[in-house]
């Protein structure tokens, strides 16, 4: 059987996690799962909520509450990293300090995704190389955010066996699919993590592109992202189905408006919807995931962790969209540079499926730029360069100026210096 190791099980989303490994217990005999966070109060409320479930089905996997990171990883043959450095208090930060500059304060676009990502690639370097000490042949599974800039900053540390993983993907293409329910669709996605089109789309084999695109056939919102009305030219415009991160470039000036008018940011409401889950968690009677959870953003995520570890260990090939090393995939970018796209999935790991031609220039213009930002956040990240961290946010199409980005990134640095070992 398999030994898992959950980094940063503390997660309100680790009964999801669950939920999925015993629906596929046929064909994914877990024989330990280890538990690991630093949080003691988060790792004992959830992971037992998590034991009392996996009993309740008769699952007789062993279970394993720990705060040695060493201990989880040794001997692991799948490693899940779901940390948030700094926890909820820091996310607070990056989405309220740079509306005080005019910047949109979001998780993982812009900014506040840079500064999460600094705190966060020196702990996902240190926690690769305990898995390659302690467990070679592991693949390390990230859902961690920035997703697609921290598998990248790990793959660049040189830590190759590690998969990026975010469920806009299986939320975007089950979205087109309710929109056009008849025949067989299939659909070309292409991308950066939360920066992601369905560029192609055919029904039945005949290509229906041009008329989704005309009826304005769009990826449906997430709970984490505010509503956004924007009408369906915006579609031609992109010339493609757009993921609903986009709306932050697409639509901006309205996303900052709602950043600055709601009384709360999305971190204190997460704080909010976490107490009230950890708070249900905590009743002994309660054996699955409650409903609450769905107000989370992560809709399906553990989905997409459990048919991976799923497809990696049966060596299936079955295609999964995640996020991988270029290669010669995309000839606009560099080798090194993380992608996400449809992959054949096996014992080795992802390997990224031809794409069909991208005759759209204005998919391949937004990707060149943001890739240029992510690149050089993933070089500020590793060595604290801080002429990278500013040519990281010079190019982003959502800082660009130079003295506020530079005031802003002054700011974020001081209030996140605790984490920042490589400045
Ligand atoms: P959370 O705030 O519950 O954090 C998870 C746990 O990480 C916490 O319990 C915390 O104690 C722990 N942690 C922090 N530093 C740690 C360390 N060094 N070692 C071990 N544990 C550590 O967060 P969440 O809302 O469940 O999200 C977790 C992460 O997953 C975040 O980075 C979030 O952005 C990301 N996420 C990604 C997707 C996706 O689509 N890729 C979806 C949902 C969440
Ligand atoms: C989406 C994204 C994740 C993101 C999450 C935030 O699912 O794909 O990458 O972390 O939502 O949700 P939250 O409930 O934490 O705001
Ligand atoms: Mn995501
Ligand atoms: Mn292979």
């Amino acid at each position: 059987g398999l030994k898992i190791a959950i980094i940063g099980s503390g997660s309100t989303y680790t009964p999801e996690l669950i939920d999925g490994f015993i629906r596929l217990r046929e064909t994914l005999p877990v024989r330990q799962f280890m538990f690991m966070d630093i949080d003691d109060r988060k790792r004992t409320i959830v992971g037992e909520l998590c034991i009392r479930m996996l009993r309740e089905e008769k699952m007789d996997s062993e279970a394993i509450l720990t705060a040695d990171l060493d201990e989880a990883v040794r001997d692991a043959d799948y490693v899940i990293i779901q940390i948030r450095v700094g926890k909820l208090p820091a996310r607070i930060l990056d989405e309220t300090i740079p509306p005080k500059y005019g910047l949109l304060g979001q998780e993982t676009t812009g900014i506040g995704g840079f500064m999460k990502a600094q705190r966060t690639i020196p702990v996902m370097c240190h926690i690769a190389d305990r898995v390659r000490e302690l467990a070679p042949e592991a693949f390390i599974i990230n859902f961690t955010n920035p997703s697609g800039i921290i598998t990248e900053a790990v793959m660049k540390h040189g830590f190759k066996r590690i998969i990026g993983l975010c469920n806009v993907p299986i939320n975007m293409t089950a979205s087109v699919r309710e929109q056009i329910p008849d025949g067989e669709l299939t659909m070309d996605y292409v991308g950066l993590n939360h920066l992601s089109w369905i560029y192609h789309i055919e029904q039945d084999g005949r290509d229906i592109t041009e008329e989704a695109i005309r009826q304005g056939v769009k990826s449906e919102r997430m709970n984490n992202i505010p509503p956004s009305d924007l009408d369906r030219e915006i579609t031609a415009v992109a010339g493609a189905v757009y993921s609903p991160y986009l709306e932050y470039f697409y639509d901006r000036e309205h996303k900052k408006k709602h950043n600055l008018d709601s009384g709360k940011c999305r971190g204190e409401e997460c704080m909010e919807i976490e107490e009230q889950l950890l708070a249900l968690y905590s009743e002994k009677t309660l054996c699955r995931k409650p409903e609450l959870l769905n107000k989370r953003g992560g809709h399906r995520y553990s989905e997409v962790a459990v048919n991976l570890v799923h497809d990696l260990y049966n060596n299936t090939g079955n295609v999964n969209i995640v996020n991988v090393r270029n290669g010669d995939t995309l000839d606009f970018l560099e080798p090194d540079d993380v992608i996400e796209v449809a992959c054949a999935i096996d014992r080795d790991g992802a390997h990224p499926l031809p794409l069909r031609k991208i005759d759209n220039t204005h998919i391949k213009t937004m990707m060149e730029t943001v890739k240029e930002y992510e690149r050089q956040t993933v070089n500020a990240g590793l060595t604290g360069d801080r002429t990278a961290a500013l040519r990281a946010m010079v190019v982003h199409p959502l800082m660009g100026d130079y003295t506020t980005s530079q005031k802003c990134l002054d700011e974020m640095l001081s209030a996140n210096q605790a984490y920042l070992p490589q400045y």
